[in-house]
């Protein structure tokens, strides 16, 4: 076996005949467009609807993964990272099965504080199965290990936006501006429902992460590096519905990546760095974002393991950094994993979420200083290319060998697509 410490702490697994009946019923998909239209003409009686929406659909999704984790191999379980996750999930289907049903705003309340404390108990949960299926490559194939955490990543998604709706609509509902009708009351002039932002402006996305990015990137490779420019052209006044912290991890992403490709590939030349053109194309039901860098193309030994989260050279790497620093494995919230510009352009944000996986559970621009600057968990593109499926969406990466990449994300625009929760291997099904 690979790893000593694996058979440490394999979780016990218990019978669960309340596992075999939640895992019986189906998640039900909801869209951008139908949390819009519930959200935005809040009543008592919706707002308590919602609470049991997600009173039946967080047991629900979460009783299917537990059944997937229960279907990995033992050896694979016995991860510690992985182990601890499954507590995790363990203990909250069990707080969360047994919550009675929700009649009046106090009930509602409890059960607000119950999603609260659970959102805050996950945080750490994406850097510990990243890590985890690091660890247990080898015991897995990575087809196998990668639909696996796409799976996973997906739900835990799904689940976030749905608590996080249910609390945002509950703090709308108590808020002082807020005057609770029994009649539905629609404000045309809304600018967010709940945490979803009604008129996501591409162009503005793009350059607010763009001055993170840069503030990022300044920080880990010192004052005197030239940053690329970033140049905006095309459809600018390109508006959607979106959840914007879901677009921020992605666009933020995309443009760190662009940006430091370009800055590693010119280390030694004086020149101005190129610009990372981002052309911006609104179809009839697409925003179409492309970010172009000449920051010299992927290698060909990365290209085949892009979205992989398990295989690859720079997997490797990532795992012996963390090898190197046994102690900040203690310590999950310190590690970065990309997504941290979000923070910052979010705090400019009336709607921003307190939970949101961009900005604390994936590390914060503080702590980006305080560690060694590699340790990074490589997980940036594959997780983006989730996020940017589950609103029927889409990404692609194209490598111009030695010259750069052009980076393709497809947004659908109506928000009337179902959230996916169904991986790739299974879509193709
Ligand atoms: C997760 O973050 O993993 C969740 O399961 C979210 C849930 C606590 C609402």
């Amino acid at each position: 076996m690979r790893r000593a410490h694996a058979a440490a702490v394999a979780p016990a697994w218990r019978p669960s005949s309340a596992l075999d009946e939640w895992v019986q019923r189906e998640a039900r998909p909801i869209s951008l467009r139908q949390l819009t239209f519930f959200g935005r003409t809040l009543t008592e009686t919706r707002l308590i609807d919602s609470a049991n929406y997600c009173r039946l659909e967080l047991p629900t999704r979460i009783a299917h993964r537990l059944r997937d984790i229960q279907t990995l191999p033992y050896v694979v379980v016995a991860n510690p990272h992985l182990a601890h996750v499954y507590e995790l999930y363990l203990r909250a289907f069990e707080r969360f099965r047994r919550f009675p049903e929700i009649r009046s705003l106090e009930d509602n309340d409890k059960y607000c504080k119950v999603l609260e404390e659970t959102l805050k108990e996950h945080a750490t949960v994406i850097p510990r199965l990243a890590i985890g299926v690091l660890e247990v490559r080898g015991l897995m194939k990575p087809e196998e290990t990668d639909k696996f955490m796409n799976t996973m990543l997906r739900s835990r998604i799904s689940r976030r936006v749905i608590a996080e709706q249910h609390l945002a609509l509950t703090e709308t509902f108590n808020s002082p501006w807020h005057f609770p009708s029994a009649q539905p009351v629609h404000d045309p002039n809304a600018e967010a429902v709940g945490e979803i932002f009604l008129r996501c402006n591409a162009k503005e996305i793009v350059e607010r992460c763009g001055k993170t990015t840069h503030e990022l990137v300044k920080r880990a490779y010192g004052n005197h590096v030239v940053i690329p420019e970033i140049q905006i052209k095309g459809h600018l006044e390109a508006t959607f519905p979106y959840i914007l912290s879901h677009l921020e991890y992605i666009v933020g992403e995309l443009l760190r990546n662009s940006i430091q490709a370009v800055i590693e590939q010119r280390k030694f030349k004086n020149a101005e760095p190129p610009p990372i053109n981002v052309l911006i194309c609104e179809t009839a039901q697409h925003v179409i974002i492309r970010i172009s860098d000449q920051g010299g193309g992927i290698p060909t030994e990365v290209l085949p393991h892009l979205w992989s989260f398990s295989k690859g050279p720079r997997r490797e790497r990532r795992l012996e950094n963390l090898a190197r620093v046994p102690k900040l494995l203690g310590t999950m919230q310190e590690l970065h994993v990309p997504g941290e510009f979000a923070q910052d352009t979010h705090k400019k944000h009336a709607k921003k979420s307190k939970y949101s996986d961009s900005s604390e559970h994936h590390g914060s621009l503080s702590s980006l200083t305080s560690r060694p600057p590699d340790l990074r968990l490589g997980i940036g593109l594959p997780m983006s290319r989730v996020y940017s499926e589950y609103w029927a969406g889409s990404l692609e990466i194209h490598s111009l060998e030695g010259f750069g990449v052009d980076a393709f994300l497809q947004i659908s625009k109506l928000g009337n697509k179902n959230e996916r929760l169904t991986t790739r291997a299974t879509m193709d099904a």
